[in-house]
């Protein structure tokens, strides 16, 4: 018997939450799913930035999306994240934990070598990308348990898979900090213990890890990045969409602790 395949992808009625919703990935995260059916609710430090990034998917047709303020180091701030999304959506179904250390929040030294990076980094990084992560997956994760239901993808990193080619970098005026690659890890491996731990109680949680994403990038950074991707160019960064559908849908409802990787072969030589 044929079994359609479509039907396994819709998202009509799901609800999902997305942090990092100023940034460059959160929007392509909210398009792909609502393109599929879903509502949205998009979640940033900064408001002004996030609702600016609403106003643009609204004036490209997507308006099941709202706008919130957040921070996703604060416990509080995700149990007020938790209650809007019940009194606006009766729920959330969906949590990508997307937000990221960004390098408007460097402190001074912050392109300092490994031996005098500055503590003051390395626990913002930490704190955004791997705690922001872990309270985002126990606040709505227990939402999502008392539901039985939900799928909670966790962004992380082709630097969560292997480590900096450190070779890329020097006179590119980028640097790759220590706490990054290491947080990036910790997210993969937090995804894990979560997948098993909660694999027979309804709720999924997967990783989805991008490879560089090209958002006008140039010179002898753009050079020396593309020739270590078998591919030879880095991502669009519409390229995610897939994926992001395949794991927030029942497409992937027997899909459990995997760490999707879209990086165009980076990691795979
Ligand atoms: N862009 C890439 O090439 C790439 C590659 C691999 C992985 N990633 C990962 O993908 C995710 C999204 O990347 P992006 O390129 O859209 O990043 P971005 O820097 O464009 O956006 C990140 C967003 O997170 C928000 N943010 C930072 N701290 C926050 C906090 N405490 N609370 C709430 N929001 C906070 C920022 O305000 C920003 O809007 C990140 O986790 C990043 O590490 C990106």
């Amino acid at each position: 018997m044929s079994i359609p395949i479509s039907p396994l992808f819709d998202l009509q009625g799901k609800v999902a939450l997305i942090t990092g919703g100023a940034g460059l990935l959160a929007a392509e995260h909210a398009i792909a799913l609502m393109d599929h059916g879903a509502s949205i609710i998009l979640a940033d430090r900064n408001l002004e930035a996030c609702d600016q990034a609403v106003a643009v998917l609204n004036q490209n047709g997507y308006d099941k999306v709202v706008s919130v303020q957040a921070d996703v180091t604060s416990k509080d701030s995700w149990n007020d994240l938790l209650n809007i999304g019940i009194k606006h959506f009766g729920k959330i179904d969906v949590l990508i934990n997307n937000a990221g250390f960004t390098n408007q929040s460097k402190s001074k030294n912050f392109d300092a070598g490994f031996a005098d990076f500055p503590l003051e980094d390395w626990n913002n990084i930490m704190n955004v990308n791997l705690t922001g992560t872990f309270l985002g997956c126990q606040v709505i994760g227990k939402h999502m348990l008392e539901n039985g239901n939900g799928s909670i993808i966790n962004i992380a990193s082709l630097y969560g898979v292997v480590s900096p080619n450190h070779k890329i970098y020097p006179g590119t005026g980028i640097s790759q900090p220590v706490a990054y690659s290491v947080s990036k890890h910790g997210v993969v491996s937090l995804t894990k213990y979560l997948a098993t731990l909660w694999a027979d109680k309804g709720v999924r949680v997967n990783s989805l890890t991008p490879g560089g994403i090209w958002n006008g990038h140039k010179g002898l950074f753009l050079e020396r990045f593309e020739q270590l991707i078998p591919i030879g160019r880095m991502s669009d960064k519409t390229e995610l969409r897939g994926g992001i559908v395949y794991l927030a849908s029942n497409a992937s409802s027997h899909v459990i602790g995997h760490n999707l990787i879209i990086d165009g072969g980076w990691t795979a030589w």
